[in-house]
């Protein structure tokens, strides 16, 4: 075979292996979609920025623990340098078709002390990123604070586990609308106020690396039993008086729309058994109705209180009123489903942490018989329909919110190939599993893909990959290259279907052979 035939038929092969996995189960179009519906995609700022200590920048905790060797020797000192290469990044945005961008703001770049003055290179960043999106038609989508707080407030006071947190936060929540919120009309209060609460408080694996045995290792201090639900506590308050804050102050005018971002997993009961059903709702009551409740109904839910009992605080009438009604939209993370069964094992006497309160454990081992950790959704037969079953308990337990999808993708703990079918067939199945819910009557806005380029992701470091583009963290360039799913969702968002997959691939192929 000539060079050109081969690539054609390697093409032909590509596109018969999407046949199969993605032509048969899905058939989903960008025009099915409300034309005011957002399609774009999303990074943070500590995990692309880079630029760590430059301008005026402070360390965050993330920071702390990065040069601690805490997570190997991966660190998000340049990351995807984002700091620098921002314009290149939005121009790829603008090919790719993105409609919306989602980021974070670096309270130690904006603020370096964490509060006061404000650091004059940090605002000119923003400001030049916002202005570049709007010149090229696409909403920035803010997030006031996704995880990185800064070592400065860590030291004080301990973060967010005491109340000053909410105070500093709001003053961190004024400046970004005093000086964004006359182009940005989408903020984000925070990132994963449960996982966060639960990551750095009751495991200890996040910073600042609280908890105690037997829930978490490796912790010099903290209290898995009790910490995590005060660290809660004060995002959410925090949350509400920013929110409160806009409303009183910017809303009007700005005309801009307020909400918090929550992680979420889909429940299913292991068994029939109505031990493992009551578990499967204790498990949502925990996870979900840890944020939710309290922002639609003004408190925790009500198995939440009993089981934890005098370690969860309690919000006063006025905290209540504040907290209930806070959001015009609510921002989820989604990635995969999870098996729950009622768990027995756990003592009824103390000390319990969060997730022995809930009396459930969980598994993705049904599908995974190995017994190996999967990062979702390598299963066998991946559970697309369980984002659309999500968002119908919200839309039937919440009084159906507006919902942002804040993040889905897929991550693979290997250098993944620049023909990522697996990606290109989770995110159509995803979407097309959203379409259906709207279809249901849930009021979703919009659809991010997490990550818009492979990112510094926690823990794992550089080794596991999102992004629609491959980026060359090992080369100074920090080079990006449009992976298959970017083509993909370039091809969806200019009013193709799934169907054109086979057009990509041919396209591909005659641009290699050309
Ligand atoms: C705790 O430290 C031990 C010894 O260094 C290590 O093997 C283990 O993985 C650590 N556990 C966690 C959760 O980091
Ligand atoms: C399941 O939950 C219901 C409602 O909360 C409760 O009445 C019932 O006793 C529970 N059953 C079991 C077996 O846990």
């Amino acid at each position: 075979m000539s060079k050109v035939t081969a690539v054609q038929f390697a093409a032909f092969l590509l596109c018969c292996h999407y046949y199969t996995t993605v032509l048969c189960l899905s058939e989903v179009t960008r025009k099915e979609f409300p034309t005011d519906f957002v399609f774009g995609a999303g990074t943070s700022a500590i995990q692309y920025e880079g630029a760590w200590a430059d301008d005026g920048k402070t360390p965050s905790i993330w920071d702390t623990s990065m040069h601690e060797g805490l997570f190997g020797e991966d660190t998000a000192d340049i990351a995807c340098d984002g700091y620098h290469k921002y314009k290149e990044d939005i121009k790829l945005m603008r090919d790719s078709g993105l409609e919306a961008y989602r980021f974070s703001i670096s309270w130690p770049r904006l603020l370096p002390n964490g509060r006061g003055p404000v650091n004059p290179k940090g605002l000119e960043y923003y400001n030049n990123v916002i202005d570049e999106l709007i010149k090229h038609g696409i909403q920035p989508h803010v997030t006031l604070h996704h995880l990185d707080i800064p070592q400065v407030l860590q030291d004080e006071y301990g973060g967010w586990l005491s109340p000053k947190f909410i105070d500093d936060f709001k003053e961190l929540a004024d400046v970004c609308f005093r000086e964004f919120g006359d182009r940005v009309s989408s903020w984000t209060t925070l990132n994963e106020p449960n996982i966060n609460s639960l990551s750095s408080f009751d495991y200890g694996f996040f910073p600042p690396h609280r908890c105690s045995s037997p829930f978490g290792d490796n912790c010099t201090a903290g209290n898995s039993a009790v910490e995590p639900y005060i660290a809660a506590h004060n995002m959410i308050l925090a949350h509400s008086a920013a929110v409160e804050l806009y409303r009183e102050k910017y809303q009007d005018v700005q005309k801009g729309k307020i909400g918090v971002n929550i992680y979420s997993i889909w429940f299913t009961p292991l068994t029939n058994s109505i031990e493992d059903a009551n578990a499967t709702k204790r498990a949502l009551d925990f996870i979900l109705g840890w944020i939710l409740n309290p922002l639609v109904f003004g408190d925790y839910p009500e198995i939440m209180k009993k089981n934890a009992g005098s370690k969860i605080p309690s919000f006063t009438d006025s905290q209540s009123q504040q907290v209930k009604g806070s959001y015009d939209f609510i921002g989820l993370n989604y990635y995969y489903s999870l098996y729950v069964a009622h768990d027995s094992s756990i003592p009824k006497t103390s000390p319990r942490d969060f997730t022995s309160d809930m009396f459930a454990k969980f598994t993705d081992f049904v599908d995974n018989p190995t017994g190996h950790r999967i990062i979702p959704p390598i299963r066998p037969k991946y559970d697309y329909d369980s984002l659309c079953k999500l968002l119908n308990h919200l839309k039937n337990a919440y009084s159906n919110p507006p919902i942002y999808i804040h993040e889905n993708g897929f991550g693979v703990e290997f250098v993944d190939a620049m023909n990522d079918v697996a990606r290109v067939s989770s995110l159509s199945g995803f979407i097309r599993s959203v379409r259906e819910a709207i279809r249901d009557g849930s009021d979703v806005r919009g659809y991010f893909v997490w990550s818009f380029v492979d990112v510094y992701e926690w823990i794992s470091g550089f080794t596991l990959r999102y992004g629609l583009y491959h980026v060359d963290f090992e080369g100074n360039g920090r080079e990006r290259t449009p992976k298959l799913s970017a083509h993909w969702y370039h091809n969806f968002l200019k009013n193709g279907s799934a169907a054109d997959i086979q057009n990509v691939g041919l396209r591909r192929a005659n641009a290699h052979s050309s």
